[in-house]
């Protein structure tokens, strides 16, 4: 196994799934409009997942022997994520703000189940249960523009 890069993938991967479980919140509590509830509630599913995955690659990055690093300095300095909007979101507007980022995510996965493939087969396992989620999501959000 080249163990650098597997944890270069992973470790970015982290960095991504941090991003996304904060902006998740940040849109959680500043939503308005009709669709509120439906949407602050779906908002937070995806944050408790996002979650649950970067504590996932966390530690397969420390399994194999690499100290993780999910500090929010290094999140800042490195998500390739946009910054979401400060203020309040409306409703119909957090989709597509949503699913950009999930987009965003996606395609570096795709790239990174490749590269893992070439490396450590049991963290490119990891990762491409993550993306079938990520995927499912971004069809669930898709599903929802108009
Ligand atoms: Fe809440």
């Amino acid at each position: 196994m080249n163990k650098n890069v597997a944890v270069d993938e992973l470790q970015s991967f982290l960095i991504e799934l941090t991003d996304l479980a904060l902006t998740g919140k940040q849109a959680h509590w500043n939503l308005q409009g009709p669709l509120f509830l439906t949407r602050h509630e779906q908002l937070d599913t995806l944050v408790n997942d996002a979650r649950l995955w970067s504590d996932e690659v966390a530690e397969r990055i420390v399994a194999i022997g690499t100290p993780a690093d999910g500090r929010v300095a290094t999140v800042a300095e490195a998500t390739p994520l946009t910054a979401f909007p400060a203020g309040f979101v409306a409703d119909d507007k957090v989709v597509g703000l949503i699913v950009d980022r999930l987009d965003v995510i996606i395609e570096r996965t795709r790239e990174r189940i490749a590269a893992l493939g070439e490396v450590d087969p049991v963290s490119q396992d990891l990762v491409i249960g993550i993306q079938r989620d990520l995927e499912k999501y971004r069809w669930m959000w898709a599903a929802q523009q108009h």
